[in-house]
């Protein structure tokens, strides 16, 4: 068993050009390790603005795994606090979501701390004088996040206090974010219709690969989806389509679908699919939409924001949005065989409501996992959960169409079967959990260990 903590060595030979070693996937330690490295030097997604819109609004989450709440301060910004009592350590905020006024009261002591963290008040203060409270860590009140962005209502945050600028981090990858509020007549969207929130019993890069593999569509899906195309097919003819064959009926396009809709990557692991076409570009037109949209923003360019329909666009490390159809997802870790998976739905504010009523329709066909479609992918992943403990094999491939010079090329379009996006996001994985090791401390690797992967050595950002 290889020893990775402060030995980046180990930890980059994981990382072949065209293979990851299973460890990436099953190993307890390697899982400690991301948290404490990638889920804090990465930007990682907390939440949309529009989740809290008044003030003192609050919404509780994890980065990795860093319990923290989401709060709009008095002054209507977008707090990012650790939600860890300064006290005894309770966690303050104790609801998924709710309005706390003008201060967090621990339930514990009732110690109270402003929307900001800051300390408001101890009950009984008098018992602290002269115990040295204002000089202890207690008196700072709630730690907060001090790298928060929020680009157009998606709220990000960086834990770590050294690593990359926002816009180093995601470069071009944000036009898929711009894409989606774009669609909006008036640019904004509101998180709407609720949360769909399940765990699944697998590794959490599993959950990220597939959204970008796009060789296991017509096959995983072929008894789910194909049935109910081939159960529409009997259907009268004159039969209006039902919104839900047209949703699922492109999860069994053929091979030659998806490789002709492209692929493209970016730096630091993001990437998407469907450049030039995707399994949403076929939809019916919405009454009354496109109307609006050309009202907003002119005929030419309406165009051009709903002719960009990408598939599924990757942010490093742990979600995928899909602009064309307003979902997001989001894949939060919880042990290295449990995944906590949450699909998001938006409203396009100012477009009409059928937009949304198909924005939820897709959320709750494909990807619930009692779903016509979401289940198909479940198995796939705790069948590999489990089978990756096998002996015999410790490697997973993921070098289809793999090309040695394409390490550092960025915004190219590529066959969509093309497993780039996957190398990609694993030369990241290799970055950002090596970047914060100790180099002095480390150890060679262990004998038997893979040679590392150049490529997965340290990128300089673009
Ligand atoms: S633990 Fe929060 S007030 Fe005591
Ligand atoms: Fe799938």
């Amino acid at each position: 068993m290889a020893h990775y903590h402060d030995n980046p060595d180990a930890v980059r030979a994981l990382v072949r050009e065209t293979e990851v070693h299973k460890d990436l996937f099953i190993d307890e330690a390697l899982f400690d390790l991301e948290m404490e490295h990638v889920f804090a030097r990465t930007w990682v997604y907390v939440g949309h603005d529009s989740q809290i819109p008044n003030t003192g609004d609050y919404y509780t989450t994890t980065i990795g795994n860093q319990p923290v709440v989401m709060v709009r301060h008095t002054d209507k910004s977008v707090r990012v606090l650790y939600n860890r009592c300064p006290h005894k350590g309770t966690m303050v905020a104790g609801e998924v979501c709710g309005n706390t006024g003008k201060f967090f009261r621990c339930p514990y002591h009732a110690w109270t701390f402003k929307t900001d963290g800051s300390l408001l008040s101890i009950p009984l203060k008098k018992g602290y004088e002269n115990t040295g409270l204002e000089s202890s860590e207690a008196a700072q009140g709630m730690a907060r996040v001090d790298h928060v962005r929020n680009h157009r209502g998606f709220v990000f945050c960086r834990l770590s206090e050294t690593g990359d600028s926002f816009e180093d981090f995601f470069g071009d990858s944000l036009s898929t974010l711009d894409n989606m509020a774009d669609r909006s007549p008036e640019g904004r969207l509101e998180v709407a219709g609720g949360v769909m929130r399940y765990t699944h019993g697998c590794n959490w890069k599993m959950l990220v690969d597939n959204q970008t593999d796009t060789c296991h569509p017509m096959v995983a899906h072929e008894s789910s989806a194909g049935t109910a195309v081939r159960v529409w097919k009997e259907a009268p003819e004159g039969t209006p389509k039902p919104m839900a064959v047209e949703l699922f009926a492109p999860f069994i396009s053929p091979y030659e679908f998806f490789e002709g809709m492209g692929i493209r990557v970016w730096e630091n692991g993001h990437g998407h699919t469907g450049v030039s076409d995707s399994i949403h570009a076929s939809y019916s037109g919405i009454p009354g939409y496109f109307e609006a949209m050309t009202a907003a923003y002119g005929e030419e360019r309406a165009n051009q924001i709903l002719g960009d329909v990408r598939h599924n666009t990757v942010y490093f490390p742990n979600i995928m949005v899909k602009g064309p159809i307003q979902t997001l997802r989001i894949f939060k870790p919880l042990a290295a065989n449990r995944t906590l998976v949450e699909s998001w739905t938006f409203r396009l504010v100012g477009a009409p409501d059928l937009l949304l009523e198909r924005t939820l329709m897709y959320n709750r066909l494909i990807n619930a996992p009692t779903s016509v479609v979401g289940h198909d992918d479940l198995e796939m992943y705790e069948r590999a959960q489990a089978g990756l403990h096998a002996r015999g094999r410790d490697w997973v491939n993921v070098g289809r169409l793999y090309d040695a010079s394409e390490v550092g090329r960025r915004n190219e379009v590529t066959n969509g079967t093309n497993e780039w996006q996957m190398r990609n996001q694993y030369r990241a994985w290799a970055r950002y959990m090596t970047e914060g090791m100790t180099e002095a401390t480390a150890t060679p690797p262990t004998t038997g260990q893979a040679q590392p992967c150049s490529h997965a050595l340290p990128q300089v950002a673009s």
